[in-house]
C-alpha cells in the first residue's frame, strides 16, 4: 500500500452560532488519503464538508484531534507551511493582474527568481491548455478559463496536495462535465494526492478514487462509487448516491425476506420477524408482461421517455417502484395502465437492518 499522505484523526471542530448556540461543524472524523489518491468528501449543504477542508488547509484550526500530512503533525501548523494548492469554488483571481501575473503572485511574494517564475508560469499554463494566455486579464476569460488559471495557480507552487472547495459551482452543466475531466487528468499526470468536495454526487463518482459521504458533522461511509452504490451502510448514503427504492420487507423463515407478497431469498442473518430495508436500484428491476391478481405484478402508473432509458413508475401492493429500462428501443416498451411482473435477481439485492 502506498504510504499515507493525509490523515485525520478523531477531528473536531465547533462554532458559536448565534441561534441554535454550540454547534459541531465537523465531528469526530477519522480519515486517511492514500498518497496520489483523489478523495471526495460528499454531502448535503452544511454537512461539515468546508470545514473539515479548510482545517486540512489550516484555515480553520481543529478543537480535537490531530491533522498529519507526509506523517508529519501540521494540526497547528500556517496554511503556507503546509504545502498545499487550494481552489475556491469562486476562483478568487486578482482581476486587476494579466493571467502570468495571477499565476505569479504567490512565487513572487516567495520571492523567487524572475528566471524561475517565467519558467514555472509559462509550465502549468501549458498544463492547464492556456499556453497562449500570460497577457490576458480575466475579465477576457471564459468561467471555465478562469478556472483553469485557479488551478494552475494552486499547483505552480508543486504543492504535495491539492485541495478544492466545489469548484465547479459556478459553471453551466456542459462545462462541469468538461472540467471535470480536465481537473482528474491532470491530478493523474501529476499525480498528487487530492481532497476534493461537492454536493454533487455525479461529479463526485466521476471524479474520485474513493467517496467519503459525509451528515451532519461526520462521515457515514467511504469507499469507491461502486462501494457506496451497491452497498450503501445507511439509507442516507442509498438515497445519496444515485436513485433507490427503499423497500420495507420482514424475515420470514429460513433467511428470506417478503416484500408486498412476494418472497426473495436472500439469506438474511436475522430473527424471523425482523423489519429489514431492501436497496433496489431502479434498473435491477426486470419487467414482463403480468395479470392483474398474481403475486409480483403491478400496474404502470407513469412511464417518461429519456432516450437512453425509460423511466417507469409501478404501484405493486402499496408500493410506488422506481423502475428503468433501456433495452426498449423503439418497440416493445410497456405502457401506463399496463400489468407487469417485476422481478429482482436476489444477488443484487441490498439488505439493511
Ligand atoms: N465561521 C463559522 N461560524 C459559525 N458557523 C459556521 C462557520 N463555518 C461553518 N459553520 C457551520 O458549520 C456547519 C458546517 O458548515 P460547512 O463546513 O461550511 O458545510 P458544507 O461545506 O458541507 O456546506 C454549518 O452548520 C455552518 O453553518
Ligand atoms: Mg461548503
Amino acid at each position: 500500500m502506498a504510504p499515507i499522505s493525509i490523515r485525520l484523526d478523531r477531528v473536531s471542530k465547533r462554532f458559536d452560532h448565534t441561534v441554535k448556540g454550540e454547534v459541531y461543524a465537523v465531528r469526530d472524523v477519522d480519515l486517511s488519503v492514500a498518497e496520489g489518491e483523489l478523495l471526495t468528501l460528499l454531502g448535503p449543504s452544511g454537512c461539515g464538508k468546508s470545514t473539515t477542508l479548510r482545517m486540512i488547509a489550516g484555515f480553520e484550526e481543529p478543537d480535537g484531534g490531530t491533522i498529519s500530512i507526509d506523517g508529519r503533525d501540521v494540526t497547528h501548523v500556517l496554511p503556507n507551511k503546509r504545502g498545499i494548492g487550494f481552489v475556491f469554488q469562486n476562483y478568487a483571481l486578482f482581476p486587476h493582474l494579466s493571467i502570468f501575473e495571477n499565476v505569479a503572485y504567490g512565487l513572487r511574494v516567495q520571492g523567487k527568481a524572475e528566471g524561475e517564475i517565467v519558467r514555472a508560469v509559462a509550465e502549468v499554463l501549458e498544463l492547464v491548455g492556456l499556453a497562449k494566455y500570460e497577457r490576458q486579464q480575466p475579465h477576457q476569460l471564459s468561467g471555465g478559463e478562469q478556472q483553469r488559471v485557479a488551478l494552475a495557480r494552486a499547483v505552480v507552487f508543486q504543492p504535495k496536495v491539492l485541495l478544492f472547495d466545489e469548484p465547479l459551482s459556478n459553471l453551466d452543466a456542459k462545462l462541469r462535465v468538461e472540467m471535470r475531466e480536465q481537473i482528474r487528468s491532470l491530478q493523474k499526470r501529476i499525480g498528487i494526492t487530492t481532497v476534493y468536495v461537492t454536493h454533487d454526487q455525479e461529479e463526485a463518482m466521476a471524479i474520485s478514487d474513493r467517496i467519503a459521504v459525509m451528515e451532519r458533522g461526520q462521515i457515514v461511509q467511504d469507499g469507491t462509487a461502486r462501494d457506496l452504490y451497491y452497498t450503501p451502510a445507511t439509507e442516507f448514503v442509498a438515497r445519496f448516491i444515485g436513485r433507490t427504492n427503499l423497500l420495507a420487507g420482514r424475515v420470514v423463515a429460513g433467511g428470506d425476506v417478503e416484500f408486498e407478497g412476494v418472497r426473495v431469498p436472500l439469506g438474511a442473518k436475522l430473527a424471523a420477524g425482523s423489519a429489514v430495508k431492501l436497496v433496489v436500484r431502479p434498473e435491477m428491476i426486470d419487467m414482463a408482461p403480468g395479470r392483474a391478481g398474481e403475486a409480483g405484478v403491478g400496474k404502470i402508473l407513469q412511464r417518461t421517455f429519456l432516450g437512453e432509458k425509460t423511466d417507469y413508475e409501478i404501484l405493486l401492493g402499496g408500493t410506488r417502484l422506481q423502475a428503468c429500462r433501456s433495452d426498449a428501443f423503439r418497440t416493445g416498451t410497456f405502457d401506463v395502465g399496463d400489468e407487469v411482473k417485476v422481478s429482482v435477481d436476489p444477488a443484487n439485492i441490498h439488505l439493511l437492518a
